[in-house]
């Protein structure tokens, strides 16, 4: 279907569905086993409702903001996902294109299809646009310093350390369908192959992912990162943030790595409101993020109202990338008009704006 047909993300995902090989559906979509943290990723957003403020002048609204200081046009992220060329063979370098246009960071993988090099240059260049790598640190600590190094001379403006993937989770559906085409990533060098545990995509590709990597490894990842703003990607537990807050990092994503890795792990909603109750001290010393299941204008809105100063979308932009650049530039205005849309009818005119009392979390706070 032509994309001015495509009106939500769930119309690429449908459309992605009946379009893409069966086993980049099933590396894309799977989750953990019983997928009940995928699910729950949804649930978790349609469970807070709002408490709109009206009578205000909402003619015009703005949803610029500036994530680690860089400007963004949207509080919303491109969430790093691996091989991106899976779908589209332009992969990371048509995704940069789409963001570029739109003004939207884009979260570059450890193991992107593309080299850092050639997804920077497909956008607006580093002086015009903005990209962070997503680091999986490596069981040789070399292989990890060089890629930072490039990453820096690229031009890229932080580094989100993935913390909840030491071990990739057993998704069924990518494990049952073996690897038709074998595919590596420019960015590791890891390769996909089958073997006898079946042709499961995450898993494969996650072999080299030091297993070792602790709290005491942060001062050596700052050290190699050559002063970039860390992030920790993957934080489940307030304690876990308040430990981030002490380890001196500049961001933590709450994140169940889209219900791919540990099954009824919670959502990220959940999270930041246990770190609400427990630690909101730490809101004065790192950016909160969150992502998993954000599929609508009104997620990323209810983030925000709970302190998130921007949200990562996954999925979603796999799906439009079905589409190239364009796919990913016209998810980008989705989301942005249902954002607007949103702060328009709760009284809200720029992300200033936003605080707690324009929700209503009743229903999940006891959790
Ligand atoms: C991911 N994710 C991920 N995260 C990461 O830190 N490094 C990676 O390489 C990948 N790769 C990846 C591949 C695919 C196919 C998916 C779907 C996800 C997790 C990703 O960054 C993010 O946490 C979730 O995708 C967010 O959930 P939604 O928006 O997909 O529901």
């Amino acid at each position: 279907p032509p994309l001015d047909t495509i009106i939500n993300t769930f119309d690429f995902e449908a459309v992605a569905e009946r379009t893409v090989t069966p086993k980049t559906w099933a590396f894309y979509s799977s989750a953990a086993t019983d997928l009940l943290s995928m699910k729950l990723n949804r649930r978790a957003f349609d469970r807070v409702l709002f408490r709109p403020r009206l009578m205000r002048n909402v003619k015009s609204v703005d949803t610029r903001t500036k994530i680690l200081g860089f400007s963004t046009g949207v509080p919303f992220f491109i969430a790093p996902t691996a091989m991106q060329g899976m779908i589209n063979p332009d992969g990371e370098k048509a995704v940069a294109m789409g963001a570029g246009e739109e003004k939207v960071i884009h979260i570059i993988s450890t193991n992107s299809s593309h080299p850092i090099s050639d997804i920077v240059s497909s956008g607006k260049g580093p002086e015009q646009q903005t990209h962070f790598l997503q680091l999986y640190v490596n069981t040789d600590r070399q292989k990890t310093a060089q890629l930072l190094a490039n990453a820096k001379s690229c031009g890229l403006k932080a580094v989100f350390v993935t913390v909840d993937a030491h071990i990739s989770g057993k998704r069924e559906a990518d494990e049952r369908l073996k690897v038709d085409v074998p595919v590596r990533s420019a960015v590791s060098g890891a390769i996909s192959h089958n073997d006898k545990k079946g042709g499961g995509m995450g898993r494969l590709m996650g072999l080299y992912i030091d297993r070792t990597l602790n709290w005491e490894d942060i001062p050596w990842i700052k050290s190699v990162a050559g002063g970039l703003p860390i992030v920790l990607k993957g934080i489940q537990t307030a304690a876990d943030a308040r430990l981030a807050a002490e380890y001196g990092v500049q961001g933590i994503v709450l994140s169940n790595h889209g219900g791919r890795n540990l099954d009824t792990s919670p959502p990220a909603l959940y999270t930041l409101l246990e770190i609400h109750k427990v630690c909101p001290e730490i809101f004065n010393s790192l950016e909160v993020y969150i992502d998993g299941g954000i599929r609508r204008g009104t997620d990323i809105f209810k983030a925000l109202c709970l302190g998130a100063t921007a949200v990562g979308v996954g999925r979603p932009y796999l799906y439009a990338l079905n589409y190239g650049a364009e796919g990913v530039a016209h998810l980008t205005q989705i989301l942005k008009d249902e954002l607007e849309t949103t702060m328009r009818m709760c009284g809200v005119t720029d992300l200033s704006g936003v605080h707690p009392g324009l929700v209503n979390t009743r229903e999940i706070d006891a959790l």
